[in-house]
């Protein structure tokens, strides 16, 4: 049977595996998916002995998204873009092949099963670490009007903003030039909310039917959440969806089978609460 993987640390909470057995299941698939905790410096061997064991594919997650990037043989254009790889998958050619779903998945999570436009829409996306690098290129394949980028750091904006000129309207700066300023669309990829905090926002940022996303989960809303809907928000999401269709476009890549998200989405949101 076929062996995939997630690596990561830590990786108890992943909800990976759960994920993927429910897409093997439902898409006839025979294959086997673990959660794998590697030692920080341990990427590279870890991966090796995976793929020597006669491993098919991995998904990467914190801390390793770059050493998978350094590891893979060849690199997806959205991947290279993303700076980063979360999906490996062996070659017919028995080479290493590295891709980023994060991006599709949360534009597809966003237009597909939250129904928002992204298209000729002002787009404010709040950080400028690796998980937003990772969105911007199939953000602007989108063609927004415009992306704006704040961050804390607000040359980290900046840097990025350059990066994707050339992909679209793009740019960057710190959250004390958000005032006065109206977005259709709102991201939320600083990590923030991890530690149960919230970017500095003036008010009246969201457009009449503005819409919030948090690229964060949980069994509660996120701080930024609740400050869109305080900000009375079109409409509000996490970012389980993004969760479940990057693994979606990570089966494809190694199955050639799309499964259907819905369901799987739903399973996992009922085993937060
Ligand atoms: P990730 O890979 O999750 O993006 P990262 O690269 O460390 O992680 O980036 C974290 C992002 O969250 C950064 O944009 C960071 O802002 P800085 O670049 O200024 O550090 C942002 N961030 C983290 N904690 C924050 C907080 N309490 N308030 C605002 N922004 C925060």
């Amino acid at each position: 049977i076929d062996q995939y993987a997630v690596f990561g640390n830590p990786i108890k909470h992943s909800k990976s595996p759960q994920i993927h057995t429910a897409f093997a299941e439902q898409t006839g698939q025979a294959l086997h998916y673990r959660a794998h905790k590697v030692e920080v410096g341990r990427f590279a061997d870890a991966a090796a002995q995976f793929f020597k064991n006669g491993g098919k594919g991995l998904n990467i997650t914190v801390p390793f998204k770059l050493d998978a990037y350094d590891f893979a043989d060849e690199l997806s254009g959205r991947a290279r873009r993303a700076g980063a790889v979360n999906t490996l998958a062996l070659g017919d050619d028995q080479r290493i092949y590295g891709d980023n779903t994060d991006g599709v998945g949360m534009v597809r999570d966003i237009k597909d099963n939250l129904g928002w436009e992204v298209h000729n829409r002002r787009i404010l996306i709040l950080g400028a670490g690796g998980a937003v690098r990772g969105i911007l290129g199939p953000l602007l394949k989108q063609a927004p009007t415009q992306v704006t980028i704040a961050n804390r750091t607000a040359e980290k904006a900046q840097t990025l903003a350059e990066m994707f000129a050339e992909r679209g309207e793009v740019q960057g700066g710190g959250f004390d030039g958000l005032a006065g300023r109206q977005f259709d669309l709102i991201i939320n990829g600083t990590s923030a909310s991890m530690s149960g905090d919230l970017p500095p926002l003036p008010s009246q940022l969201l457009s009449n039917e503005g819409c919030a996303y948090d690229m964060m989960y949980g069994a509660e809303p996120t701080p930024f959440m609740r400050w869109a809907a305080a900000e009375t928000a079109w409409a509000v999401s996490d970012g389980l969806g993004m969760l479940v269709e990057q693994a979606a476009e990570s089966f494809c890549i190694w199955r050639g089978v799309r499964p259907d998200t819905k369901p799987v989405i739903d399973m996992i949101r009922q085993s937060l609460s």
